[in-house]
């Protein structure tokens, strides 16, 4: 703890302008996106990036994503083929911005500390008006992971940054609840067949679909364990304090007349009926549970009980991201 923490926000004017004064500067300053609040610092600074790694505890093995305001902006950073550019092109055009990040060849410019000494760099257009304007007054891209300290829930909050970050960034600029709620699907473009290596928001049927039209398709089966996706290595997503298992129908209705808090869907807990130990109930709709999960799980972080029993969700293309989040959560692969 040695910064003091500056509180911005993003419709307070000037506050912005504040906030990219302050990224141009080498600083670090975390800032919403429309998946979770991202921690932001010129992603072409050797010296601001190692920055982020500092902040977050994280890995040094574990690379960043680069924030861009258009596709040429991400362009410039990639070394790809006519092949790879036209895929990347097309899927640009049909999710951006959105919570899609695309891996390719990364450019000589773009620092080793960003790619964890990878050949590639991962590249997104954020589907936010804040987080747009901020790299647009930065004028180059910005290097953001997830704004909390490595291991713990990502924010959806501005307070949730706080919670695991006050005093160790320069400031946070606040935006709102961010509206998807989980992180942005990583798909890998560099290798000859399209992979996925984190799902995300943009489903794996809507990502075929295009690649069809383009005449390749996604590699199936699990996400891979192997150096190509550093982040599935480390440990993520765990509250403080709590060690969360996964629950089938047994396990659940077991620890529903426990003292242990319980988190499940809105159907399953009408189905069990009420209780008084610490309870998350969260929506049956895929889309919403994603946007409460992580704040749920900061509630529990501070509910004073010990273990936490999450539903096992359905592993289909529809609650795959929450589901994965989940499993990590547990340390379950
Ligand atoms: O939605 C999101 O993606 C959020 C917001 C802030 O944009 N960011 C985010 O960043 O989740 P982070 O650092 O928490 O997760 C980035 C993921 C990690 O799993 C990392 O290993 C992977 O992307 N990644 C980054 N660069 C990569 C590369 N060159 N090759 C393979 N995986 C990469
Ligand atoms: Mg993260």
């Amino acid at each position: 703890m040695s910064l003091s923490t500056q509180r911005l926000h993003a419709d307070q004017p000037g506050d912005v302008d504040a906030a990219a004064a302050l990224l141009r500067d080498g600083k670090l300053v975390a800032f919403p996106t429309e998946t979770v609040y991202g921690l932001g610092a010129d992603g072409l600074s050797d010296d601001a990036v190692a920055r982020i790694f500092a902040a977050k505890g994280r890995p040094a093995d574990n690379p960043l994503i680069l924030h861009v305001a258009s596709f040429d902006q991400a362009q410039a950073l990639w070394d790809a083929t006519d092949d790879q550019l036209a895929i990347a092109r097309a899927l640009a055009d049909r999710f951006w911005p959105g919570p899609l990040t695309l891996v390719l060849p990364a450019a000589g410019a773009v620092p080793t500390v960003v790619t964890a000494g990878l050949k590639t760099v991962a590249a997104r257009q954020p589907a936010h008006d804040v987080a747009l304007e901020l790299i647009a007054r930065c004028g180059r891209p910005l290097a953001a992971p997830s704004a909390n300290r490595s291991s713990r829930p990502s924010p959806t909050l501005a307070e949730h940054v706080l919670r695991t970050l006050d005093g160790h960034i320069d400031a946070v600029l606040d935006g709102g609840p961010t509206r998807v709620g989980v992180e942005s699907t990583v798909l890998d473009l560099s290798r000859a067949q399209p992979q996925i290596l984190r799902p995300g928001d943009v489903a794996a049927a809507a990502i075929d679909s295009v690649l069809r039209g383009l005449g390749t398709s996604l590699v199936e089966g699990p996400v891979p364990t192997d150096a190509a996706s550093p982040g599935v290595r480390h440990r993520h997503y765990a509250p403080r304090a709590l060690s969360v298992a996964l629950a089938d129908e047994e396990a659940l209705a077991a620890a529903w007349s426990s003292d242990d808090a319980v988190m499940c869907r809105r159907s399953t807990a009408a189905r069990l009926g009420a209780r008084r130990a610490p309870t998350e109930i969260l929506p049956d709709d895929e889309r919403d549970f994603a946007r409460e999960l992580y704040a749920a799980l900061y509630r529990l972080e501070g509910s004073g009980a010990e273990v936490l029993h999450v539903e096992r969700l359905p592993e289909d293309d529809v609650w795959r991201a929450v589901a994965d989040r989940l499993r990590r959560a547990a340390g379950d692969g």
